[in-house]
C-alpha cells in the first residue's frame, strides 16, 4: 500500500490514531483496539511497525511482552517475532504475525487495520 503525504488522507482512509509520536519512545510498545483486533506498536531503530496484538502461538497479548532489537517477545513462551515483517526467529510460535501499515506524521501515530472502508 503507498503512503501518503495528506492529512485529509489519512482522515479518509481505514487509518486510525494510535498515540502521538512523543508517546512511544525506542523499544516501547502500545496497543490499539480496532473493531476486529488487537494490534501492537512499537518503535524498532528509530521507526514505528505494528503487528498482530495477540501471539500467533496460544492466547497472549503481546502487550505484555518486550522489545528488543527489533525482536517482540512473547510474555507466555518467548517467541521471538521479528516486529519489522512480522516473521519468527525463534520459537515454539510457527506462524507469522500480521503486519499492518503505520503513518508517523505531524506528531502522531497511525495504523491501518486492514479494514475496507
Ligand atoms: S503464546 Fe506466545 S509463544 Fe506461546
Amino acid at each position: 500500500m503507498q503512503h501518503t503525504d495528506s492529512s485529509d488522507s489519512i482522515s479518509k482512509s481505514s487509518y486510525i490514531y494510535v498515540c502521538s509520536s512523543s508517546e512511544l519512545e525506542e523499544n516501547d510498545l502500545t496497543e490499539c483496539e480496532t473493531e476486529t483486533k488487537t494490534i501492537v506498536v512499537g518503535r524498532s531503530e528509530g521507526k514505528v511497525y505494528a503487528v498482530d496484538g495477540i501471539c500467533s502461538h496460544e492466547y497472549s497479548e503481546l502487550i505484555d511482552g518486550e522489545l528488543e532489537d527489533s525482536c517482540l517477545i512473547c510474555p507466555l513462551h518467548f517467541a521471538c517475532f521479528d516486529i519489522r515483517d512480522g516473521s519468527v526467529l525463534e520459537g515454539p510460535a510457527e506462524d507469522p504475525l500480521q503486519t499492518y501499515d503505520v503513518i508517523e506524521k505531524d506528531g502522531s501515530i497511525w495504523v491501518n487495520d486492514g479494514k475496507e472502508e
